[in-house]
């Protein structure tokens, strides 16, 4: 009786097992793709806005950014400012934050990293929000709603991250932690979305580029924060079934979602980044 169990047991185990590891491997490809792409953000923050504010050179930030700085706006100057300098810290510190080995070697610098983290996105959501419904930015009200919506839930998912970190609730606090990264990462994900589709049609199609509304953005304005959210779910669900082809179809889906984020960001490298360097 015990043999047949185990032999109809065994089998069963070993496929989920498998099933199990090909699920990581798919989440930390993606991850390793997504960290290079990120860390191309940064350089391009840093080499464009760090090297020309270091410069005093104010009016390069004009050359991309519609009402980046203007001539006695000090508030709106400062705010913009603010923005770009959590921008840069915020997608270095993300991904340290996301490294195990960081977290394991040194759990303090995990904790600072961590604080600075939710600080960071609290100054990011309500700083956009004065960048955006007072200043005055590019797209149209449906675009603002969408971005009001990542920053509502920038703060709102970063407290739950943080309540869970004290509790000491680590399985939580990750699960958590990894959804306001997808949610920080929101921005970034819409400039990988738009230039992939820039890429597939060779020319603007769903909007229009001049004054940049149209059906396509107001759509990727919210998919940029909800597909994410959605697609690591689907990664949190899996986890957690105990049936094998859950498992493989969720590795499927985050292997085609890690090609895809590998297009955009070679898309947004070649279309958007380097060309303004
Ligand atoms: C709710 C979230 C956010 C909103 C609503 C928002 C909004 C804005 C606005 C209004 C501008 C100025 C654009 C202009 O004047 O033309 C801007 C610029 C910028 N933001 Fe954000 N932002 C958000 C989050 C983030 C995050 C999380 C990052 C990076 C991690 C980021 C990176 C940038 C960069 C790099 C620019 C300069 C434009 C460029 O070079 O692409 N933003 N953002």
């Amino acid at each position: 009786m015990s043999t047949l169990t185990e032999a109809t047991l065994l089998p069963r185990n070993a496929n989920l097992s498998t099933a199990a590891n090909a699920l990581a491997r798919a989440g930390q490809s993606w991850f390793i793709v997504a960290a290079a792409g990120q860390l191309i953000f940064a350089w391009y923050m840093a080499a464009l806005y760090g090297m020309s504010a270091l410069r005093g050179d104010w009016a390069t930030w004009n050359k991309v950014m519609p009402r980046g700085w203007n001539e006695g706006d000090t508030v709106g100057n400062v705010a913009i400012f603010v923005h770009l300098l959590l921008a840069l810290i915020v997608t270095l510190a993300g991904l340290a934050q996301l490294v195990p080995a960081i977290r394991r070697a040194a759990p303090r610098v995990h904790r600072w990293t961590g604080r600075i983290y939710i600080a960071s996105a609290f100054g990011i959501a309500f700083g956009s929000m004065y960048l955006m419904w007072v200043r005055g930015a590019v797209g149209d009200v449906s675009q603002h709603i969408g971005s009001t919506l990542n920053a509502i839930l920038l703060v709102a998912i970063a407290v739950v991250a943080l309540r869970h970190a004290r509790s000491r609730d680590l399985a939580l606090h990750r699960q958590w932690a990894l959804r306001l990264f997808m949610v920080m990462n929101g921005v970034w994900f819409f400039r990988l979305g738009l230039l992939l589709w820039l890429m597939i049609h060779q020319q603007p199609v769903g909007f229009d580029a001049k004054t940049f509304t149209g059906p396509f953005l107001t759509f990727l304005v919210f998919a940029q924060t909800l597909v994410p959210l959605a697609a690591l779910e689907l990664y949190f669900r899996a986890q957690r079934s105990d049936v094998a082809r859950r498992k493989w179809m969720a590795a499927a889906v985050i292997a085609v979602l890690t090609v895809v984020t590998a297009g955009g960001i070679v898309g947004a490298t070649m279309g958007l980044w380097l060309p303004r360097l």
